[in-house]
């Protein structure tokens, strides 16, 4: 297990939200069970306050975890799983009982806000599309029976494959196919105001596109203004995968002529463990950068380009790892915690506001990326060495970081002082996308990264770079040619505008 201290960073207190007006903007967290040994109801809970989540959806309406639940003031989506959606869709009668017992029976001692209908049925039991709205309609009106449809909600979660032609977002449509299901569907959302749920799962975005999806796009790095990608119609820039996603959903249901139904991501995440050869993305580091960013990006009340400081509710997939699930490696390691609630990364949200856990210190390094393209690398450490400032001494011959003598290694032992020195400042490390942040202390030997000796920044003139590694020996390829790394980023970025 890496480094235990664990600092997730939430802005959820109340007074956040009293500063924010509203309860708009939130992340909440998905608890999925498919685990060899599922902790108690008390437990979770335990967890769930420890780390000040005030938001959950749980797959199902378990009676024990609901009762545990009870009086905690945690937000509560509860679900109707596929399975018995037959049932419910067939039978008024079945509709009302299921509500009976596992809504009436805890509300308002459990703040039940939604109850979420099958999970992804579109696309994953087509044959059971028929059912969704009919059982739609017969939850709804047993709550309005029950006087309840004033609290709580009712939709069905959808995967983003739904939703065809997705970039440009202006250009998205829902699957026509699905337009027997959808039109009701929106028209129920429209009346109740419930909001459209949708999965929104970056990480396959940027595995399944073969590269032409850059992987800083997938987990919200920031990029330069000119490496964005714009849709063309509407002229607006997109920085992520996660809001031309969600602005496909906002367009797709605006060409079905639907306009004031809200997005809920009910799912999204990244996973921090995986196949190492067939799933090299799916890490810590990375799931620690989409997830952090994720929750900055959606507690700023941002919005989306098309609805610029629209809150986004948010859904992180998810509270456990489910070491039981099928299906590729990373399936089992999408949680922030294992199922003794021990954190599986941490989350850095330096700067934006209230800990979700406590935030024991600020270890965090700034590393040579593992596959980033060597000659870039170069470039980078020449820049950080040269007009970065960095006292690059230290890597020439007989100091003690000259071992191992690669660009990797001292590309990191630069990177990581510049960043150091710079305060750790967000945007430090970043190199053209080269450099990635990490938990994992890089010191080795007598090559000690911590301290002063790990922040030095040259005042005034710079040192010459240090590697033998060059193409010509000690030549400094400078800013220029960072400069031309961004601008071929920026070109294949653009290019993939008109292919994602
Ligand atoms: C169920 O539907 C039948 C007719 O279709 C109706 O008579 C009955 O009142 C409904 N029951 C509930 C609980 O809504
Ligand atoms: C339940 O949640 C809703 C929506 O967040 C909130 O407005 C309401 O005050 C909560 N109720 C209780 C009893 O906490
Ligand atoms: C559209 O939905 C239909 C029915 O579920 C499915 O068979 C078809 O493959 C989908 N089309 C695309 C392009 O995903
Ligand atoms: C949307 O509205 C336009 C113009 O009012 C109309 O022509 C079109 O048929 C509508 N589409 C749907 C799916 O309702
Ligand atoms: C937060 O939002 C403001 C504008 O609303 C924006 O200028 C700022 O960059 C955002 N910060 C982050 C971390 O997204
Ligand atoms: C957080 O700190 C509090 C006291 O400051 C302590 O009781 C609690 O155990 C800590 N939680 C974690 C997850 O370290
Ligand atoms: C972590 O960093 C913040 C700001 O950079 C600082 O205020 C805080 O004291 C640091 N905490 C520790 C334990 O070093
Ligand atoms: C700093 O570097 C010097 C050599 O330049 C080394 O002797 C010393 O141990 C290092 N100190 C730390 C704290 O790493
Ligand atoms: C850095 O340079 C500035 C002016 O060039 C000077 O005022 C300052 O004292 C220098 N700092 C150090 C640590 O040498
Ligand atoms: C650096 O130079 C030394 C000897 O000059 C050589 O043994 C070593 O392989 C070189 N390192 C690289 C990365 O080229």
């Amino acid at each position: 297990m890496r480094k235990l201290s664990f600092f997730l960073l939430l802005l959820l207190t109340a007074a956040a939200a009293a500063v924010r007006g509203d309860d708009g903007a939130y992340i909440g967290v998905n608890i999925g069970t498919a685990m060899s040994s599922v902790p108690a109801p008390t437990q979770i809970t335990a967890l769930l306050r420890s780390q000040n989540i005030r938001h959950i959806r749980l797959y199902d309406a378990d009676p024990a975890m609901l009762s545990a639940l009870a009086n905690t003031g945690i937000r509560v989506i509860i679900s109707v799983p596929n399975d018995q959606l037959l049932g419910i869709g067939n039978s008024n009668a079945t509709a009302a009982k299921w509500v009976a017992r596992n809504v009436a029976a805890h509300f308002p001692m459990v703040n039940i806000t939604a109850i979420a209908v099958g999970s992804e049925v579109l696309s994953t039991l087509p044959n059971a599309a028929p059912l969704i709205m009919p059982a739609m309609r017969y939850l709804q009106n047993a709550l309005v029976a029950a006087a309840l449809d004033r609290y709580i909600k009712i939709s069905t979660p959808h995967s983003s494959s739904i939703i065809l032609d997705s970039f440009p977002p202006s250009q998205a449509f829902f699957n026509r196919s699905l337009d027997p299901v959808l039109v009701p569907l929106l028209k129920f959302l429209q009346s109740t105001g419930a909001p459209l749920m949708l999965n929104v799962y970056p990480y396959y975005d940027y595995m399944r596109s073969n590269g032409v999806i850059p992987l800083d796009y997938a987990l919200f790095r920031p990029l330069p203004p000119n490496k964005e990608a714009v849709d063309a119609n509407t002229l607006l820039h997109y920085t992520n995968v996660f809001d031309a996603v969600v602005d496909a959903a906002y367009f797709a249901m605006a060409y079905l002529n639907v306009t004031n139904v809200p997005v809920m991501v009910t799912e999204t995440g990244w996973p921090h463990k995986g196949d190492a050869s067939a799933e090299p993305d799916a890490n810590a580091d990375n799931a620690d950068t989409y997830n952090s960013n994720l929750i900055r990006h959606v507690m700023n009340v941002t919005g989306t380009p098309k609805h610029p400081g629209v809150a986004v509710p948010t859904y992180i997939y998810e509270l456990y790892d489910e070491d039981t699930r099928p299906g590729t490696a990373s399936e089992k390691y999408w949680g922030l915690f294992d199922m003794n609630g021990v954190p599986a990364y941490a989350l850095h949200l330096t700067g934006s506001g209230v800990l979700l856990a406590n935030d024991t210190t600020n270890q965090t390094f700034c590393v040579a990326r593992e596959g980033a393209d060597e000659k870039m690398l170069q470039a980078a450490l020449d820049w950080a060495c040269g007009p970065g400032k960095v006292d690059c001494s230290v890597l020439t011959q007989g100091q003690p970081c000259y071992d191992p003598d690669t660009v990797q290694d001292h590309a990191t032992y630069a990177f990581n002082a510049y960043y150091h020195g710079m305060g750790m400042a967000s945007g430090t490390c970043y190199f053209s996308g080269v450099a990635v942040i990490t938990t994992t202390d890089p010191s080795h030997g007598p090559c000690v990264y911590g301290g002063k000796n790990g922040s030095a920044l040259l005042n005034g003139t710079s040192m010459a770079p240090s590697s033998n590694s060059t193409t010509e020996s000690g030549s400094r390829r400078g800013v220029g040619d960072v400069s031309s790394f961004v601008l071929t980023v920026a070109i294949a970025l653009l290019l993939s505008v008109v292919l994602l």
